[in-house]
């Protein structure tokens, strides 16, 4: 007992004078920092320094600096302490600044952020989707008849498109009806500008400024259309209720600018983050014959014929959601919770100062041979359920939690992750079910893209043709 006074009193004392382990520097050079590396292949630089320095270094990239908590352990003090220790607020607070909007769920914290939290979730859960799914199926089969036959196409741009024009009409009622080249642009940087990967000067390029009328043009529209008695409005859906009827802990109800801060979301988040997750998912299966052939029985079984599938048929398809997962450990979209510490704290004897900007390297993790053998290999059996190697989205999994972030850890973690999955999985499934698919990339090297989340490259191209199956 005494000892352990003592080692705490020694911790704060630490704390207080700034003692502790140097933080190692992680590699660069003295221009420009790590900027080449994190702009090549951000996940394979984050472990490197891993391995060379262990869960704690030092980032530095075009003036910004930044200290990184890596790996199983980092993760899991990450999430035990992210109330006290972690701020989402300064990161985020840019998206809520360019919207004019301090109700932006991820750039909030406390009572506030729960408070608004607990409200949306209704919109998102499963039986909201499980209601709208069936015209979700439809709506990416049009989608899909659209292709022209033996054409190539980007697949990123093509699934982006899909999956923005499925998950709009599923939360809202109401697909996006202007220009997607302008909705594309629009996401691309409000996103990327707003967790502090782009340059915050993007926002004042003349071709955003014009996405973003474009595109808060239609949200307004909508939203006018939703606030008055218009019987011909989808108004079933969760999410307008919600935004009408939301009260701040002060009581006040959620401005214009409030509600157009989150009626974007399902139309520039899918955009953005599962057009690039369905492209890697299609990638990694015309690389895998085996693990093809398991996710094209699944895929006909499904969609093969005019009745939709149920939501669950869908969500506990062993092949379909292991190769998902599968993708999502190999190649996460999300590598990291980016935050900036609240107070001077220590972390494996290394002493993090209050205000330093943090990022959380969850994806590290991902590729550790103590949790999955051969890690570099893509092999979605070893998420197909069975005794002794459980399904991680279920509460059975032999995987620690903190082995597979796909999603985020903390009480900010993704809100959607179950349309997400849902709607990666119908792009995919339903486009295999109906087309051959041929690979243009002919050296079958994935080429990222880091804009500045991870993407297959836009100029990946494909052909198809339908299959006679
Ligand atoms: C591949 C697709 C997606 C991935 C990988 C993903 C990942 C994430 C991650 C990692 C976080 C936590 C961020 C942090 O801790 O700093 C997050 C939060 C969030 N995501 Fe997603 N996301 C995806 C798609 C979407 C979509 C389509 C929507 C909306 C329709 C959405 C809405 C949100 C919201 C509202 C939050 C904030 C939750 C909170 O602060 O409580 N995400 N997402």
């Amino acid at each position: 007992m005494l000892l352990e006074h003592q080692s705490k009193k020694k911790e704060i004392h630490a704390s207080g004078n700034g003692m502790g382990k140097k933080i190692p520097v992680a590699d660069g050079n003295r221009l420009f920092g790590s900027a080449k590396p994190l702009l090549t292949d951000p996940l394979e630089f984050f472990l490197n320094q891993y391995k060379k320095h262990g869960p704690v270094y030092e980032v530095h990239a075009l003036g910004r600096r930044y200290v990184i908590l890596a790996g199983p352990e980092a993760t899991r003090f990450f999430k035990t302490n992210s109330a006290k220790l972690f701020d989402a607020r300064p990161i985020y607070r840019h998206y809520g600044k360019d919207l004019n909007s301090d109700h932006v769920l991820v750039g909030m914290e406390g009572e506030e952020h729960a408070r608004f939290r607990r409200a949306l979730l209704p919109a998102f859960s499963k039986n909201a989707i499980g209601e709208q799914y069936p015209q979700m199926v439809d709506t990416i089969r049009n989608s899909l008849d659209l292709i022209p036959e033996n054409k190539e196409f980007s697949v990123v741009e093509e699934y982006s498109k899909m999956a923005s024009l499925s998950c709009g009409e599923m939360m809202t009622g109401c697909p996006f009806n202007r220009s997607m080249k302008k909705l594309s642009t629009f996401a691309r940087i409000f996103l990327g500008a707003g967790v502090g990967g782009f340059p915050g000067f993007m926002r004042l390029l003349p071709k955003y400024r014009m996405a973003r009328h474009t595109t808060l043009g239609f949200l307004k529209e909508i939203l006018n259309r939703a606030s008055v008695d218009d019987s011909a409005f989808p108004k079933d859906r969760d999410l307008w209720k919600i935004l009408e009827e939301y009260r701040k802990i002060d009581g006040s109800p959620l401005s214009k600018q409030d509600k157009l801060a989150n009626l974007h979301m399902p139309y520039t988040n899918s955009l953005v983050y599962v057009g690039s997750l369905a492209g890697f998912l299609l990638h990694f299966l015309l690389q895998s014959k085996t693990a093809f052939n398991h996710f094209a029985k699944e895929a006909r079984e499904l969609f093969g014929t005019e009745q939709p599938p149920q939501l669950d048929e869908v969500l506990s398809a062993p092949w379909l959601n292991a190769s998902l997962m599968e993708t999502q450990r190999l190649q996460p979209i999300s590598l990291s919770a980016p935050r900036v510490a609240t107070q001077d704290f220590s972390f494996m004897g290394y002493q993090i100062k209050k205000g330093d900007p943090m990022l959380i390297a969850t994806a590290v993790a991902h590729y550790l041979p103590e949790f999955f053998d051969e890690p570099e290999v893509w092999r979605p059996s070893r998420f197909i359920q069975k005794a002794g190697n459980r399904d991680v989205f279920t509460d059975n999994s032999q995987i620690p939690p903190e082995a597979f972030v796909p999603f985020g850890f903390d009480r900010h973690t993704c809100i959607a992750s179950t349309l997400v999955r849902v709607v990666t999985i119908t792009l995919v499934a339903q486009m295999i079910e109906k087309y051959k698919i041929t690979s243009l990339n002919k050296t079958g090297e994935l080429k990222l893209l880091i804009a500045p989340f991870p993407s297959p490259h836009p100029k990946w191209k494909i052909k198809v043709e339908r299959s006679n199956n």
